[in-house]
């Protein structure tokens, strides 16, 4: 699984985006450390704090599932029913639960525009000194399964 296999999975994963409120859809997919990809897209509430985003269910799936090794994960993101043009980068509250699960020094956060035109970010740069599992003197959830 490269990089745009990966960003392409999350471009088709955005059709799915329930956004009758922002009519922006964004669209993820999130690799783990034995190849399986879990998509998510934004789903969203008309008592609008519900909503969530579409890195954070390609998270919970994958979490629910019982999965705690991720590597990287791709997100897209513009105003639905276009293709997408702009780049769109996790919110705080995605960037947190990634580090509730990621090595921040090695996991990697994919932003595309198109599927040729990608930007890699390590979790590290777009969270510097977060706060996490560590923190409260806990292992990581990956360390603490292994
Ligand atoms: N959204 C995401 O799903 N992921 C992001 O990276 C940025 C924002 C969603 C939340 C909401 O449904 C819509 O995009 C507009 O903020």
């Amino acid at each position: 699984m490269d990089d745009k296999e990966l960003v392409q999975l999350a471009i088709a994963a955005r059709e799915n985006a329930h956004v009758p409120y922002s009519h922006f859809a964004v669209g993820a997919a999130l690799l783990t450390g034995d190849g399986t990809v879990y998509q998510g897209c934004n789903i969203e509430n008309a008592a609008y704090t519900p909503s969530n985003c579409a890195e954070r269910t390609a998270f919970f799936k994958a979490v629910f599932d019982g999965v705690r090794d991720f590597r990287a994960i791709a997100v897209v993101g513009g105003p639905e029913g276009k293709p997408i043009s702009e780049w769109c980068a996790p919110c705080g509250v995605c960037r947190q639960v990634m580090r509730e699960f990621c090595d921040p020094d090695s996991f990697r956060i994919i932003l595309a525009r198109s599927e040729d035109e990608m930007k890699p970010y390590l979790l590290r740069d777009l969270l510097p000194m977060g706060f996490g599992p560590e923190d409260l003197d806990k292992p990581a959830p990956a360390q603490a399964a292994q």
